[in-house]
């Protein structure tokens, strides 16, 4: 049966040759990274694109051949898969997007690319995934072990008691060029480089993060200070800080109306039962001097109202609660690592320190009148014409309301009833406000009517301020009504049409930024 036998053989290598079946040719990936990696990785991959000075962190370098998100042992090269997930899925929490348009010979090809950058590939074996041997299961024990882990391993340090990255070392963290690296925040795993999944988080814990100080807990493992499974259970433990996925963009914050009374401040135990809305921020690019190292990725939002005043509850992870000296070397190194040009350079000391430690700040922004037409103002702090109603907030000032004209043009609203205060506990800011529902100056909020409403975060410990900011896009507040009327919907869904559409602009107009 010789032809049954070459069928055989034929299907044999086809098998054999489909873990290297992503086609790999440099000189067509070639074509692919200068259309979409040379930007930022650089035209000879040195990772020195056009914005990467911009940037932390940094665009690789793939002459060095350094990768983190790897299957295969600390200090090794990445398995062509790694590279495939890479690719495919970005890095998430850093510039680094996703490219899951591109074709598998395409992203073949790129992958052949960029290994030819690098002298290191190639040589010897390929690179082999490591056996992460079994994951004995969750549960309360699980945790419990994982958590003793944890603390034993000295994870605090970095992440700190509840994973927020505000550890006691998190200031002095600095990556293999000497350049500032936050410890990632574990309560917000959807916005871990690697993924969320409680594999992701052990492959990252057991192998590291090569050139990072994050340690390779395979080194504890194998010198009998964690066993195999105490790391699992560290992954179900870290896995279990925060949420893994993305909130939902629910795009309205839904106010609803209290029987009782409204809650005192922050810490009311009141808040628990209030549902709370995510909203992602992104570094301000739009204006200069750009932001694309924001330090604040999102706020979580809750509102009530009595039909009198209106009360919010937002809260932010931050890791620094500035102005601290403590992060003062981290304040110059990033002032150093980033294009910090102009206006807004902080001049040091003789001492090296910086002069100004710029305070944390926040702002929740509206239109300055409920728009009739669903025109909003510019989102970013409006405009001469049509200026926004802020209330803001800064770790030394405290609250005020204020009439914006542009991101550098407020003007005070002394007589403003807005009142309000804020605390910081491991990485999280918790800001309360409270206003009356009425205003004779500014806007007046109208229950059952969507009106926009945006945010803006500033961390002062990594310089940021002014146009230096994380900003949201517009979304909107929703006063519900008393249980009896009807809630006027047509309206609002042309407001959120009209809100998705403000939303692909930004990405835009950030996707054009950061070209
Ligand atoms: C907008 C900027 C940007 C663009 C465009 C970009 N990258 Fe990246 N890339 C980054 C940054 C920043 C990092 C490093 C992130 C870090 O160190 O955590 C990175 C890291 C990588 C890594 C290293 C992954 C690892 O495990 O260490 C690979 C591979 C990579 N990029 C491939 C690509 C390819 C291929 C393209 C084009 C299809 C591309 N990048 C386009 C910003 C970019
Ligand atoms: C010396 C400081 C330091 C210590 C100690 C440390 N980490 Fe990290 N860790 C970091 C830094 C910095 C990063 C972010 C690296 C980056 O941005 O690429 C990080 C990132 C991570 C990530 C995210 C990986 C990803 O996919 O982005 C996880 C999970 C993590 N650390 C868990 C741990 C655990 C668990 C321990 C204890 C075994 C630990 N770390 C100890 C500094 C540290």
């Amino acid at each position: 049966m010789r032809l049954h036998q070459a069928v055989r053989f034929a299907v044999l290598a086809l098998f054999l040759a489909v873990p290297a079946a992503v086609a790999q040719d440099a000189a067509a990936g070639k074509a692919v990274y200068d259309l979409w990696c040379a930007e930022c990785h650089g035209a000879e991959g040195l990772g020195d694109g056009s914005a990467a000075n911009a940037m932390l962190p940094r665009p690789r370098n793939f002459s060095e051949a350094r990768y983190q998100v790897r299957t295969t042992g600390s200090g090794e090269l990445p398995t062509d898969a790694d590279l495939v997930n890479v690719i495919q899925n970005g890095l998430p929490g850093t510039t680094m997007p996703g490219w899951p348009n591109l074709s598998d010979s395409e992203t073949g090809d790129v992958i052949a690319y960029i290994k030819s950058f690098s002298r290191f590939f190639g040589q010897g074996d390929a690179p082999q995934a490591m056996d992460f041997g079994r994951d004995p299961g969750g549960g309360p024990a699980a945790l419990e072990a994982g958590a003793a882990a944890y603390l034993a391993l000295e994870c605090e340090a970095c992440h700190g008691s509840t994973g927020r990255g505000d550890g006691t070392s998190a200031p002095t963290l600095e990556d293999w060029r000497g350049l500032p690296i936050r410890a990632a925040d574990l309560t917000e795993a959807w916005a871990l480089n690697g993924g969320s999944s409680v594999e992701d988080i052990h492959t990252r814990v057991l192998t590291g993060l090569d050139g990072t100080p994050m340690p390779a807990a395979i080194d504890a493992m194998n010198g009998g200070v964690v066993t195999p499974d105490e790391v699992w259970q560290l992954a179900h433990y870290v896995a279990s800080l925060g949420a893994r996925e993305t909130p939902p963009l629910l795009e309205v914050v839904r106010v609803g109306r209290a029987d009782g009374a409204l809650p005192a401040d922050g810490s009311d135990a009141e808040w628990e039962d209030v549902e709370a809305f995510h909203f992602p921020l992104g570094g301000q690019v739009i204006e200069i001097p750009r932001n694309f190292a924001p330090t604040v990725d999102g706020v979580w939002v809750q509102g009530m109202h009595d039909g009198s005043d209106i009360v919010l509850r937002l809260q932010w992870n931050d890791p620094s609660r500035s102005p601290d000296p403590l992060w003062d070397e981290w304040q110059v190194k990033l002032m150093g690592a980033l294009d910090m040009d102009g206006a807004d350079s902080i001049a040091l000391d003789s001492l090296g320190a910086p002069t100004l430690r710029p305070a944390d700040a926040f702002t929740v922004q509206f239109p300055f009148e409920i728009p009739e037409d669903n025109e909003r103002p510019y989102f970013l702090a409006g405009s001469a014409r049509n200026p926004v109603y802020l209330w803001r907030w800064n770790s030394q000032d405290g609250v005020s309301a204020a009439r914006g004209r542009g991101m550098e043009s407020f003007e005070d609203l002394v007589d403003d009833p807005v009142v309000g205060d804020a605390s910081w506990a491991d990485g999280r800011w918790t800001l309360y406000v409270r206003r009356s529902i009425q205003s004779e100056d500014a806007l007046s909020f109208t229950d059952g009517v969507a009106i926009p409403v945006a945010f803006s975060a500033w961390d002062g410990s990594s310089a940021e301020m002014g146009k230096r900011a994380s900003i949201s896009s517009w979304y909107y507040v929703l006063l519900e009504q008393p249980p009896s009327s009807t809630v006027v919907v047509t309206p609002l869904i042309a407001m959120l049409l009209t809100g998705a559409f403000g939303l692909v602009l930004v990405r835009r107009a950030q996707d054009r930024g950061r070209a």
